[in-house]
């Protein structure tokens, strides 16, 4: 039987997402309150592959806190330092002694496929090419490496082109063999200054290897933004099913899909689903509307929210208004207060985005 393992590359520096990044891994943010890597584990999981190499940067140790030795996805990870970041080739580069002679998964940590891998992977294993691409069709494929086909062939990949050749994106999950390693070996770097993935399998191209691709036709996200995120959020939400373990009084009013954790204290409010609430969150006299998830002791009081998400240990306030199509960090407090001057005061950290009404 042949041994197929994967990397899961989450370094990166997230600049798309700060300020949150300034102080969290990007891979960590949660979409339905579980971090997004958390999906690529399970998936990569699901398509029966055990031995995970995790490459890591600046957020090693958080990284390395919250997944732990893989255990409880039931997975083994091995991690894998990136000194700098340097491209996406780069990581695999440093993957080449965990990877061994087998064939691997290289899954971007901050992309979210609903449906998962399990069948790509089958395929890669059935077909056994030098490399399979996965390819989805995108509004904005300027953003993303985009490759241009010819019949069953891929003819070539051209890393974020000024002028496209086709709508098709290159999807964060690749498929190698060892030829990967000599590619990348070979590759200059980009001019950002990486080492591109997209480069190294544009050698393999030219080189005349197999490189097969598969057209991803279920829903997939690169979570790199502020929108990409709700975006993320409101898909995964979408599939909650409704389980209440807190204690919600008789004034308030749920509709919809919502899960509501233990420990939880909801009064005099409205839940709109679909939405989520972590574990020992308080709501009082509020509206938490469709497409909001509310991290785990946050209190919401006196507020509106809805197609948002809030991480843990937050507090809104008596804010009056409603707080929509944000993203809060931990521990943030946004509180409406009467005292003179009437003023707007903030303690914002550095790349911080505020929009008032
Ligand atoms: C990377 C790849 C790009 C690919 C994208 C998918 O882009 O370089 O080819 O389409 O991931 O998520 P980056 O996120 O580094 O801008």
């Amino acid at each position: 039987m042949i041994e197929i393992k994967a990397v899961i590359l989450s370094g990166g520096k997230g600049t798309r997402l700060r300020p949150i990044t300034h102080t969290s891994a990007k891979q960590l943010v949660p979409v339905a309150n579980k971090p997004i890597l958390f999906y690529g584990i399970e998936a990569i999981r699901d398509a029966g592959i055990t031995e995970i190499g995790i490459v890591v940067g600046d957020t090693a140790s958080e990284i390395r806190a919250a997944v732990g030795d893989g255990g409880k996805f039931g997975v083994r990870t091995t991690y894998i330092q990136q000194e700098a970041p340097l491209g996406l080739a780069h990581a695999v580069k440093i993957s080449k002694d965990f990877v061994g002679k087998d064939r691997f998964v290289v899954y971007l940590g901050d992309n979210l496929i609903t449906d998962g891998v399990a069948g790509f992977v089958k395929q890669f294993e059935a077909n056994a090419p030098n490399c399979q691409i996965l390819l989805a069709h995108v509004p904005n494929p300027q953003s993303f490496g985009v490759a241009e086909l010819d019949g069953d062939r891929v003819v070539r990949l051209v890393e974020k082109p000024k002028e496209p050749k086709s709508d098709l994106a290159l999807v964060g999950v690749y498929m190698f063999d060892e030829s990967v390693f000599e590619a990348a070996d070979a590759i200059e770097p980009s001019g950002r200054d990486e080492l591109e993935i997209t480069d190294a399998i544009q050698y393999l191209i030219e080189k005349g290897r197999d490189v097969r691709y598969q057209i991803i036709t279920g829903w997939w996200k690169d979570t790199g933004k502020l929108q990409d995120m709700l975006e993320a959020n409101r898909m995964i939400l979408g599939r909650l099913e409704t389980r209440i373990d807190g204690e919600i009084d008789a004034k308030t009013q749920v509709d919809g899909q919502v899960v509501v954790g233990k420990g939880c204290r909801v009064e005099n409010s409205i839940l709109r689903g679909p939405l989520i609430i972590g574990e020992n969150s308080t709501i009082v006299n509020a509206y938490v509307g469709p497409f909001t998830s509310i991290n785990y002791n946050c209190e919401i009081r006196g507020s509106e929210v809805e197609h948002s998400i809030i991480l843990e240990d937050s507090r809104i306030v008596d804010v009056g208004g409603r707080i929509e199509s944000s993203l809060v960090g931990k521990n943030v407090v946004i509180e409406k207060h009467s005292r003179r001057p009437r003023a707007y005061k903030f303690m914002v950290g550095d790349y911080s985005r505020i929009e008032l009404e």
